[in-house]
């Protein structure tokens, strides 16, 4: 018998998570760390105050819709909100919530890991050593593209791409970026605004994706935007699938305009787009940017702090809508 909200929480979140909410929480998990379908989505907010999703849960207009009015809060395990229709939501009257700056280093990393290992063919070489096909060495084998000191696009200077760019000036890299607004000097740290992809794109000899996923962002780097990197540019992207026309960027690296790319994100995911295998200069992994023990820990920590702070009836620090 209690009086505890519930919540439901529909993928395997951290041990640390999992206890600390169900000290405080009546807890339902979904056993099978599945995505939560549309339905199972539906179905549950008739049972549950509060639903913990991550991006696999898509909460559409059409799935928001049908929402039972019990569900009254939405405390995302994730940055990004593009799985979420947030205007249905608050039109609905649900509280929306994020957890930033958690996985912000952990994100940039990755970052670094893929502008690395697309630059110094890390798939290619992997590949030889693994399966003992190795068998010469010249000074002409499998030379790459230098990251020290070079030219590094950021688009979206967010938390994520601020972390980046800490870490690329660890590189002597050169920072340019692009963001809706410019940062304030103290946060520019040397980097130089663009107020444009006009002028950023053609500085870019790496580019690095990081902003977030909307209607306006879609297919950023397409074909006409790719054209506009300089020859041999390295692409590398943590954000998100949607930011890239994958068939260009395809048609790009077939074409040696790109020399390589580092994929985190794809349109279709799980799974990614099949087309990219066929190119050993393209590193890909599989959406595990913020995939580090203390970073997950960290976004559950943040969610469970949202509905803390929603169910005390105050405001959730991270309210998205
Ligand atoms: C995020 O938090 O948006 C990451 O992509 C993981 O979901």
């Amino acid at each position: 018998m209690t009086d505890r909200p519930v919540i439901w929480i529909p993928r395997r979140l951290s041990d640390a998570t999992l206890e600390r909410a169900q000290r405080d929480y009546e807890v339902i998990v979904k056993d099978d760390d599945t995505p939560g379908t549309a339905e199972e989505i539906v179905e549950m907010s008739a049972r549950a105050d509060a639903i913990i999703p991550c991006h696999s849960e898509h909460l559409t207009a059409d799935v928001v819709a049908r929402l039972d009015p019990r569900l009254k809060i939405v405390a995302n395990h994730s940055v990004g909100v593009d799985h979420c229709d947030l205007k249905a939501l608050a039109d609905k009257g649900i509280v929306v919530t994020n957890t930033p700056d958690v996985l912000s280093d952990a994100t940039a990393e990755i970052a670094m890991l893929l502008m690395l290992g697309a630059a110094r063919h890390a798939v290619r070489g992997d590949r030889l050593v693994r399966t003992g096909a190795w068998d010469s060495w010249s000074p002409s084998f499998m030379v790459g593209k230098q990251v020290t000191g070079a030219r590094l696009g950021i688009i979206g200077m967010g938390r994520v791409g601020r972390a980046f760019a800490e870490k690329a000036r660890g590189f002597g890299m050169e920072i340019h970026y692009h963001n809706r607004s410019r940062l304030a000097p103290g946060d520019e740290k040397g980097a130089t605004f663009h107020e444009s992809l006009e002028t950023l794109l053609p500085v870019s000899d790496f580019l690095s994706l990081h902003c977030p996923a909307t209607p306006e962002t879609t297919d950023l780097l397409n074909e006409s935007t790719l054209s506009r990197l300089p020859e041999g540019a390295v692409v590398v992207n943590t954000a998100r699938g949607a930011l890239v026309d994958e068939d260009a960027l395809i048609a790009a690296i077939e074409s040696g305009h790109i020399m390589a790319a580092g994929l985190d994100c794809f349109k279709v995911e799980p799974g990614g787009n099949p087309a990219f295998a066929a190119h050993e200069n393209v590193f890909m992994l599989p959406h595990i940017g913020s995939a580090t023990r203390a970073t997950r820990d960290a976004m559950g920590f943040r969610a469970l702090d949202n509905l803390d702070a929603f169910f005390a009836g105050q405001e959730p620090g991270d309210r998205v809508a």
